[in-house]
């Protein structure tokens, strides 16, 4: 009986052992905020549960509301300003890259659902907030690029529409048998300092992993002009370090070199292949999601991948957005890296059911977090969430003399933005929004005892 028993038993591991070494030959990712916690019946409410958290972190003992309110009206170059669902932005406010389509945004949600009256910091930082440059006030920030650890409530980023009325748009439906086999992506690479390269190195192991296995992966950049990686042997672990220590987090260490990497960077023509349109994403089972050259946290390309209908595979990065808490991995989507990418996508060939299975959860990301209601929806919440935790409401709702000096002000109304296109997806430029002047006194009328 007990020889039998161990038998058994020894068996079984044999059994567990050889799966595991099948399913992780390679070094296990560190833990990142993509790896994902449980998907619940409510992704939105996960989401939002998220900013709760984060306020409660950054700001335990909040000030009185009138002392927060004037604090942020005096960051004229980065407040937003909601007043009876209207947009408010100070001119300075534009002089910042991705800010006009923040504001592009906020006005086309506030035609959706109806958003309280909050005033808030926006920061448009791919990496999000500095240690040293957390307040307690309302912030918002679009990535935070060492996890949720970081200062900030995350709201959208600036590149869904950024109007909303333009993101929700029909998809190219093609039968996921008919589809490549290959993972997708398009991008380009530069050369960045070190503490900011991350992403760049990212997109250089995923290009080289194309001349590997081009039987598996069609990642490259569309044109050798975008297609200057730094020197791979250049970069030690200080610059993940720095960024780690300026920004909160761990260490996110980057993998080591590879000879074909090496041979990537010093013939970039071998890496270039082409652009492809977003739409014939949809063309793909897999779509491969490497992190931004900029700073090599998030990049916008992934906004658009969950409703082509693929695979969305991750590349293991640190950084977060809105959404990643409503994740879950093995289910929305498959976390790689340059070890674990090829034998990710051998398996999914060899078992197209669960492939679907996959795109299937790939495409309910996008309809219940990302579908141009739901950014909507979500935006709102963060703004409740404002609202509560600082006790806006009585101060902003019902009185709101002396918050703000009406001369030191230059108050415009954004009212939204008119149609933006570009094939790389940049930043909405400040001419394409409906912008209307606040006079003082129209300013002062805003800031007088009448809320509502
Ligand atoms: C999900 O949660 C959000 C935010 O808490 C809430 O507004 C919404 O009604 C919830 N949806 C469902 C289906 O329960
Ligand atoms: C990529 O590089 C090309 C060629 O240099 C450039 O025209 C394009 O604007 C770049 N794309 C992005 C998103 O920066
Ligand atoms: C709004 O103000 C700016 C700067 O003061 C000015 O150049 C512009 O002409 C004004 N627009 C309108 C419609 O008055």
């Amino acid at each position: 009986m007990r020889a039998a028993g161990r038998t058994t038993t020894m068996w079984w591991y044999c059994l567990v052992l050889g799966a595991q070494s099948y399913a992780t030959d390679c070094p296990p990712v560190p833990a990142t905020a993509m790896a994902g916690q449980r998907a619940t019946a409510n992704a939105t409410a996960l989401a939002a549960r998220e900013v709760a958290a984060t306020l409660r972190r950054d700001a335990p003992a909040p000030g009185a509301a009138a002392d927060v309110l004037r604090a942020v009206l005096q960051s004229r170059d980065d407040f937003l300003l909601i007043l009876r669902n209207r947009v408010f932005v100070d001119r300075a406010f534009l002089t910042k890259s991705k800010h006009a389509a923040h504001a592009a945004f906020v006005a086309s949600a506030a035609r959706r659902v109806r958003l309280g009256n909050v005033a808030y910091r926006f920061s448009a930082g791919t990496r999000g907030v500095k240690r040293s440059s957390c307040r307690p006030v309302p912030t918002a920030v679009i990535a935070k690029v060492g996890g949720h650890r970081q200062c900030g409530a995350l709201v959208p980023n600036p590149y869904f529409g950024p109007d909303l009325d333009a993101w929700d748009v029909a998809e190219d439906v093609v039968p996921f048998a008919a589809r490549s086999s290959k993972a997708l992506w398009r991008g380009n690479i530069s050369s960045r300092p070190c503490d900011k390269d991350a992403g760049n190195r990212a997109r250089l192991e995923a290009c080289a992993l194309s001349v590997e296995r081009p039987d598996l992966f069609d990642a490259y950049c569309p044109h050798v002009n975008g297609c200057a990686p730094r020197d791979p042997d250049q970069c030690d672990a200080a610059g993940e370090r720095l960024v780690a220590k300026t920004y909160g987090g761990d260490v996110f260490p980057h993998a080591s070199t590879t000879e074909s990497m090496r041979r990537a960077f010093r013939a970039p023509a071998t890496i270039a292949r082409g652009y492809v349109e977003p739409r014939k994403f949809a063309s793909s089972k897999y779509l491969l999601h490497l992190p931004g050259a900029f700073t090599g946290s998030y990049s916008r390309n992934l906004n658009g991948l969950w409703r082509r209908g693929a695979v969305v595979l991750l590349w293991a990065a640190a950084y977060t957005e809105f959404y990643f808490p409503a994740l879950e991995e093995g289910r929305t989507h498959l976390v790689v890296d340059a070890c674990s990418a090829p034998s990710v996508i051998e398996r999914l060939n060899a078992d197209p059911r669960r492939a679907e299975a996959l795109a299937a959860a790939a495409r309910a990301v996008h309809d219940s977090l990302l579908c141009a209601d739901c950014l909507a929806r979500y935006f709102a919440s963060v703004v409740n969430h404002f609202r509560r935790h600082f006790a806006l409401g009585p101060v902003l709702d019902h009185d709101r003399r002396k918050l703000a000096d009406c001369d030191q002000l230059d108050l415009l109304e954004v009212r939204g933005a008119r149609p933006w296109r570009d094939p790389y997806g940049r930043a909405l430029p400040n001419g394409h929004l409906d912008l209307r002047n606040v006079s003082v006194s129209e300013c002062e009328q805003l800031f007088s005892v009448e809320g509502g």
